[in-house]
Order: structure tokens, then sequence, then C-alpha cells
């Protein structure tokens, strides 16, 4: 890995003081065989102090790489990041800090929770072991402290009898009991941000209840921001402040978590809204998005959700469309309908669309 991004041009000013996490203009690509994968492309989103964000999108839309670029974990080459991007965490730029200074960074101040706890965890250590090696690390506590806050720490997560079970390996455990663990991990240093990546994809729906329930829980105690990756609007519904839409390496739309669900600008969230089943379109057809995300070696030029889009025209595959303002200075869609180059018949079909969308609508059953 590279200590630090080369020829980086002055860095913009530091966000304000309840500003947390500030990810300006991220850009990450791999070089590979077949040539570049844009995987982010010009991702910017704040997240403020103890408040939660949700990152959704359709597989491959770059929620996973923005995630790992943010913690200095992918390995630099294959992956390239943009020399003009910046993320400011907790008052500091940390993508040109020295790796061994980001390292004290990760797993003290900032936690990542993964997606597969089993392929997270080291199977031939015991969860004790791993817990306390953490504490140990960052917060440079004797072995009985560290083993004392690990104790602590499943305690907080709700695995019972924890002094018995610090001593089992992540095998002997149940999936839900294993992500538990990974939480207990990720809060044993009390963490300013947690970045959970798909936290309940491989659970079953009780227990992914259950660590949700645990993970608002430990967040209104401890005051951690949360970063929340998912597929699932209804955890979206449920979790967050703020809600960023991305679609092949780009943000589309973000706003509020009301906004967002309740009043979507870009034609790709409406159609992610309207994919989810609910118990009112039962018998009914449900609406899809039709096609498939594109290749990321074969982008459409210019809005790359055009071959998708029921309200596309010439313009959507002759120029991109910018992120632009759709109310608030945090409101943001990236759709020609919203700009002065918008197609007025389609702007007024969109608007009714937005309006169908909107009748009866409320935060909780907007998704199933
Ligand atoms: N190490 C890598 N080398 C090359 N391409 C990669 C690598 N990691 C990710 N990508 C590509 O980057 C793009 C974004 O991937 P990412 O994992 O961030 O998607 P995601 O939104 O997290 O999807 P999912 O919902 O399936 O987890 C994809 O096209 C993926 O194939
Ligand atoms: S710019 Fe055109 S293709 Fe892209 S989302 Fe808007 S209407 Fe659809
Ligand atoms: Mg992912």
């Amino acid at each position: 890995m590279t200590e630090t991004i080369s020829a980086t041009p002055p860095l913009g000013a530091p966000p304000d003081r309840d500003t947390l996490l500030e990810v300006r203009d991220l850009r990450t690509y791999f070089r590979v065989l077949d040539g570049t994968v844009p995987a982010v492309d010009g991702v910017s989103f704040s997240v403020g102090r103890g408040k939660t964000i949700g990152i959704v999108g359709e597989s491959g839309s770059g929620k996973s790489v923005t995630a790992l670029t943010i913690m200095r974990l992918l390995d630099i080459p294959p992956a390239e990041i943009g020399a003009e991007s910046e993320v400011w965490f907790d008052g500091r730029e940390i993508l040109r800090i020295p790796l061994n200074v980001m390292r004290k960074v990760r797993g003290k101040d900032m936690a990542m929770i993964f997606q597969e706890p089993l392929t997270s965890l080291n199977p031939v250590f015991t969860i004790g072991e791993q817990i306390a090696e953490q504490v140990r690390l960052h917060l440079k506590t004797s072995g009985r402290e560290a083993t004392d806050r690990s104790i602590e720490a499943l305690r907080l997560v709700g695995i019972p009898s924890p002094e018995s079970r610090i001593k089992q390996f992540p095998h002997e455990m149940s999936g839900g009991m294993r992500q538990r663990v990974m939480i207990a991990m990720a809060l044993s240093c009390e963490p300013k941000l947690i970045i959970a990546d798909e936290p309940t994809t491989a659970l079953d729906v009780t227990i992914q209840a259950q660590i949700l329930e645990l993970l608002k829980a430990i967040q209104q105690r401890t005051g951690s921001a949360l970063m929340l990756i998912t597929h699932d609007l209804g955890v979206v519904a449920e979790m967050v402040d703020h809600v960023v839409v991305m679609y092949a390496g780009q943000v589309v739309e973000q706003g509020t978590v009301e906004e967002v669900l309740l009043d979507p600008r870009a034609p790709y969230t409406m159609g992610l809204l309207e994919s989810i089943p609910s118990v009112e379109k039962r018998g009914g057809r449900l609406s899809v998005i039709k096609g498939v995300v594109p290749s990321p070696f074969n982008l459409p030029p210019a809005c790359r959700f055009e071959p998708r889009c029921p309200y596309a025209w010439d313009l959507c595959h002759e120029e991109a469309p910018p992120l632009s303002r759709v109310g608030s200075a945090d409101r943001l869609a990236r759709c020609h309908l919203h700009t002065s180059a918008g197609d007025s018949r389609r702007g007024a079909a969109l608007q009714q669309h937005i309006d169908a969308m909107r009748v009866g609508g409320t935060i909780r059953d907007a998704p199933a």
C-alpha cells in the first residue's frame, strides 16, 4: 500500500465542528486487465456527530468501496484514489495521514461491521482474545482491563454469560451471535463513527430486527454516528436521518429520510421505492426497474441510468446530468428533469408521478 495520495493539490478548509465525517469528491478506481473500473466516481456527503446516514443502491453501485476507501482498507494499487478527493474525519483529513496513524484511528475512532462475520473474525482465536487485542492495541490497557472491557462489550450487545462466552471460538456460535460479537468488537473502544456494511443481510428477519434495535440502542447510549449501508429501504426508514442513493458509482439523490422516501426526485430512487413488495400491492404486478446495472467497463455515455429510465430523452444520452439542488442545500438529485435543460412535458409527467407516489404516504408505510 502507498502511504499517501501522490501529487495532492492544496486541501480545502475543514468542515465545521458539528460534522464528524465529510467526504468530498471521492473517486476510487481499480485498474484491472480489462480496463478501469470507476467504482466510486465523485461522491460527496457528510455525517453529523451522533447522526445516522444510510447509503443505498443496487449491487455494484459502489457502497462498499466508498466505505473501504474511507477506512483506508483498500490496497493501492490496484485501487487508485483521485488526487482531488478528501475525507475529513473529526477535524482532520485522513486520506493523507500516514498508514500507521490511520491504523490508530481505525478501530478506535471509527470501526466497521462487515456483512459476513465469519470471514471477518479470526477462526484460530477465541472471541475474547480478539476483542481484548483490539482494546489493548487502541486503549493501551492492561490485559486484565482489556478482558473486563471485552466482557462488558459482549454484555452490552446482549450475549448471555459473557464470562464463559469469551472462551469460545467463532465457529462455536450462531450467525446472529457472531454478528453481535462483530458489533461488540466495533464498539469496544467506543468509536465516534460506526460503518456497518449490510450488517444484517446474512441473518434471518427476527435476528435482523434484534441487531438493528441493538445498534440503535448502543448509538443512543454512546452518541456514535452510524453510516449504514443497506439494500433494504425498510431498514433505512426505521434507522437513518439522512439518505444517500448511489447508482453506478455516483450519488443520484440525497436528502433527509422523509424527503427521499416520501418525495423522491430521481427516477432511479422512484424505481427503487416502487419495487418494494407491500401488502397493498399483493395480487398486483410488482414494479421492477427494467434492465440491469451497467457494466463499469461499458457505462452509458451521459446519464448512467438512461437505458433503464422511463423518462429518458435525447439529452439524457448526450449530456451527463449534474447533481443539482431540488430543495435545501443538502437536498440533491441527479436528473436533467430538475435542471433548466429539463423537458417541460416530461417534467410535468415526473411531477405527476411524484405526486401519485406521495398520496397517503407516511414514512412508516412507504417501504413494506
Ligand atoms: N478489488 C476490486 N477490483 C476491481 N473491481 C472492484 C473491486 N472491488 C469492487 N470492484 C467493483 O467496484 C464496483 C463497486 O463495488 P461495490 O462492492 O462497492 O458495490 P456495492 O454497492 O457494495 O454492491 P453490493 O450491494 O453487491 O455489496 C463494482 O463494479 C465492483 O465489481
Ligand atoms: S437524466 Fe434523463 S435518463 Fe437520467 S434519470 Fe433523468 S430523465 Fe432519466
Ligand atoms: Mg457491498
